[in-house]
């Protein structure tokens, strides 16, 4: 359709029709005071604060509301526009309290600033203002309903973008109020952002709450260190200490929005295990120590080995949070020492297609690509709680007119619908995935692989999404050969969901083994390991083992920035890294943006950025080209590095004796579980998701309760690999039969072994 001209406030402008005229105001950069409309939501056009003046138009009209026409003459700030939005914050004003010295929002309020502006010096109104109480909505939030002036955004925000109606408005006309329809915490994943989209102190931070004043603090521009999607995000400071993180507009990336775990993980900086200075272990007792003793100790420990035992005895562990620069310099560092064993995948245990991926695992598709998708197939993954805002571009893609198929060992409760789902215990995941692939080659085939192919019938962007709960599989290998099956079969791309934060920067970086992967180095225990930021019983595929194989090491450094009981049990030296916040960096997101960060905040005691670490280590160990200046100039390195060729891939020989495991854990990592970080941010402990009753406990089909004769709520024992533990059990409709589904990356789970292997039950 051919543009329109209008003409705001003298300037002659193009518009697009159908465009609101707030949108091109927005667009020339003439500001038009609002409220309730944003332009991620729906227009509602409630609360009357964008009134302008349209010529020919007796009363004045709602910029939000009103679409542009050609020939359109706006005037913004003409005497009847002005007098317009001046009634009508005399009206909002009403009911307010204006008690912005002790309000939280003080300093950042929408209506704080425009009652400066068209506010009144005093109100015609001296009745009792209208009061409001409160609703607890969880450890993330905190309300202050009085403060409400009804823009319905938060309302909108729960329906159209996060899927999950918990806002609502109830009562009419003067006594409307917004909160939870029945009393209870907000569950969603991505809820924080109702605090971003609140223009009033209606809805704040609830941990940044009454810490300080958005004028003292500085902001820094970072990326979250916790999914493959590279969140952009501002941290804000105050004298050196983190004291939040909001959101930071990336339309590729995260648009205006950020999850919960994005939001308030920065509450695990500061927790009491941050290690303050380097520790040396001397006859079982830890000693304080000096960087410079600490690193003679590591260095002449690491030798040693090398020495004695040859360089394929040290394996090098690193956390898939760790930045491409940590990623590169542990690499450089092994791989000087003549060893090959360096690895990131550390909740992984089938790699034995690693030659044929293309440079690193990726989405092989940009977020806008997946919310344009047609269609959308699952395998093995949680989607909402393991990257919750690419299950928001999942939303959106049904909004127009996208289905979405799973094969899950979880029949779980999505913010989007899924159409065909077959549910399968994670033995027989292989076969179901074979079946669905015979049916799309028109083989005989299940009844539900046929609906999954009817279901696919004519889409033309397929995204086959791989998530977490198979790229932990035993059998991964074979998953990611059927996925991208399915998607050559359907003319689709796979998008890997990696662990972590930055998969694809250590596949860049080279920190993918050329010798043994991460779950080989533990299975056959080397004799010195060095550790970045892992903490084995919480973040390795199989804790037991990982247990056995430091208990028996001869020499461990742990790099770390939190204390940690299986580090302190068995490590040699203990070296305290800098958080994220504290390091300058470089993260690379599924899509393959590389994304590099500052530190802003001050280093916890004598902690220093691990790749400074690695660096100084490497001198100490007379490694050659060691002696970088900045991160700069370590990534620049990896930058020129030449890329493998990758060999085509091919379909791993099946191994078809996993069917005939009687029960397999579910071991699924919960949404803040999943790194030491969030693992220490208290609010996010305490939220929703991760209530102990619903997350340290055994669940299982009712089915396969009756089959063990066990009842809901009775104490079980599940077993793996000869050690018990006992937990409550739950009888759980969604769990696939012949499954038992145990959360990983938690104390209640920590002494069991492999996370999709196989499990015992009994009665306690
Ligand atoms: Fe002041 Fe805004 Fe708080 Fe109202 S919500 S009291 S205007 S800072
Ligand atoms: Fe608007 Fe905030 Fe009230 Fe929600 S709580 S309706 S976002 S003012
Ligand atoms: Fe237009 Fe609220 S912003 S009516």
């Amino acid at each position: 359709m051919a543009d329109i001209e209008i003409e705001i406030d003298g300037r002659k402008l193009t518009a697009q029709p159908n465009q609101m005229l707030i949108e091109v105001a927005d667009a020339a950069g003439i500001y038009i005071p609002r409220f309730c409309y944003h332009k991620k939501l729906s227009i509602a056009a409630n609360c009357r604060m964008c009134l302008v003046d349209v010529e020919k138009v007796g009363k004045p009209l709602p910029a939000c509301a009103t679409p542009v026409m050609p020939g359109m003459k706006v005037f913004t700030n003409s005497e009847k526009a002005i007098a317009a939005q001046r009634s009508v914050m005399e009206f909002l004003l009403v009911n307010h309290p204006l008690d912005c010295p002790i309000c939280d929002q003080g300093g950042e309020c929408e209506l704080q600033d425009l009652s400066m502006g068209y506010g009144s010096s005093h109100s015609e109104y001296d009745e009792c203002k209208r009061s409001v109480a409160d609703e607890d909505l969880g450890p993330l939030i905190s309300t202050d309903m009085t403060r409400c002036i009804f823009c319905t955004r938060c309302v909108r925000f729960g329906e159209e973008i996060a899927g999950m109606r918990e806002m609502g408005a109830t009562f009419r006309g003067e006594h409307t109020e917004i909160g939870t329809y029945v009393q209870h915490a907000i569950k969603s994943e991505v809820s924080g952002n109702i605090i971003d989209l609140c223009p009033v102190g209606a809805l704040t931070a609830k941990p940044y709450r009454y810490t300080a004043r958005a004028w003292e603090l500085d902001q820094a521009p970072s990326i979250s260190p916790h999914d493959c999607l590279g969140t952009n995000i501002n941290v804000h400071t105050r004298y050196g200490k983190v004291m939040r993180v909001v959101t930071r507009e990336n339309a590729a990336i995260n648009e205006c929005w950020i999850a919960d775990r994005d939001r308030f993980s920065y509450t695990g900086l500061d927790h009491p295990d941050r290690l303050q200075h380097p520790m040396v272990r001397v006859d079982g007792e830890w000693h304080t120590v000096e960087w410079q003793h600490a690193l003679e100790v590591a260095a002449s420990g690491i030798h040693a080995v090398v020495a004695s035992a040859g360089a394929d005895q040290v394996g090098a562990l690193a956390s898939p949070n760790s930045t491409l620069e940590e990623f590169y310099l542990l690499q450089k560092l092994m791989s000087a020492i003549g060893s090959h064993n360096v690895d990131y995948r550390l909740r992984e245990t089938d790699t034995r297609d690693q030659a044929s991926i293309s440079v690193y695992p990726g989405l092989g598709l940009s977020l806008s690509e997946l919310e344009q998708s047609d269609a959308v197939v699952l395998i093995g993954s949680n989607l909402q709680k393991e990257q919750p805002l690419a299950a928001l571009r999942v939303r959106k893609a049904i909004q127009h007119g996208a289905v979405v198929l799973a094969v899950n060992p979880v029949d779980y409760e999505f913010n989007f619908a899924v159409q065909v789902k077959e549910i399968s215990a994670p033995q027989h995941m292989v076969a179901k995935l074979a079946d669905i692939v015979k049916a799309l080659k028109l083989e005989e085939a299940s009844e539900i692989s046929r609906k999954f192919v009817e279901a696919l019938q004519g889409k033309q962007k397929v995204a086959v999404i791989v998530g977490a709960l198979a790229m932990q599989h035993p059998q991964a290998a074979e998953l990611r050969y059927l996925a991208s099956q399915i998607a050559t079969l359907t003319n689709g791309t796979v998008s890997l969901m990696t662990d972590g934060a930055n998969a694809a920067g250590a596949w860049l970086a080279g920190a993918v083994s050329q010798g043994l992967n991460a779950c080989q180095m533990l299975e056959s225990p080397r004799q010195a390991y060095l550790l970045l930021n892992v903490e084995p019983e919480f973040d390795c595929a199989n804790a037991q083992v990982a247990a056995a194989a430091l208990s028996q090491s001869k020499f461990t450094v742990a790099m770390s920035a939190y204390r940690n009981p299986m580090l302190e049990a068995h490590a040699n030296v203990i070296l305290p890294v800098a958080a994220f916040t504290e390091t300058a960096g470089t993260y690379v997101n599924g899509a393959g943006e590389w994304q590099s960060f500052t530190g802003m905040a001050s280093a916890c005691g004598d902690a220093r950025p691990a790749w400074k670490v690695l660096r100084v280590l490497g001198n100490f160990l007379h490694l050659d080209g060691f002696d970088y200046e900045s991160a700069e100039q370590v990534k620049d390195e990896v930058r020129a590095l030449p890329r493998p060729e990758r060999q085509a891939l091919t379909l791993p020989s099946i191994d078809t004796s996993v069917e005939k495991i009687e029960l397999a854990r579910i071991g699924e990592v919960p949404i803040y579980a999943g790194d030491a970080l969030v693992r220490r941010a208290e609010p996010l402990q305490t939220a929703q998701d991760l209530m102990e009753k619903d997350v340290d406990c055994a669940r299982v089909h009712p089915n396969t309760a009756k089959q063990y004769q066990l009842v809901d709520g009775g104490r079980v024992i599940v077993k793996q690999g000869g050690e018990g533990v006992e937990m409550p059990l739950v009888c759980d409709a969604r769990i696939a039969e012949e499954a038992v589904w145990v959360a990983a990356g938690r104390c209640s789970s920590a002494a069991l072994g492999g996370l999709f292997e196989k499990i015992e039950l009994q009665k306690a």
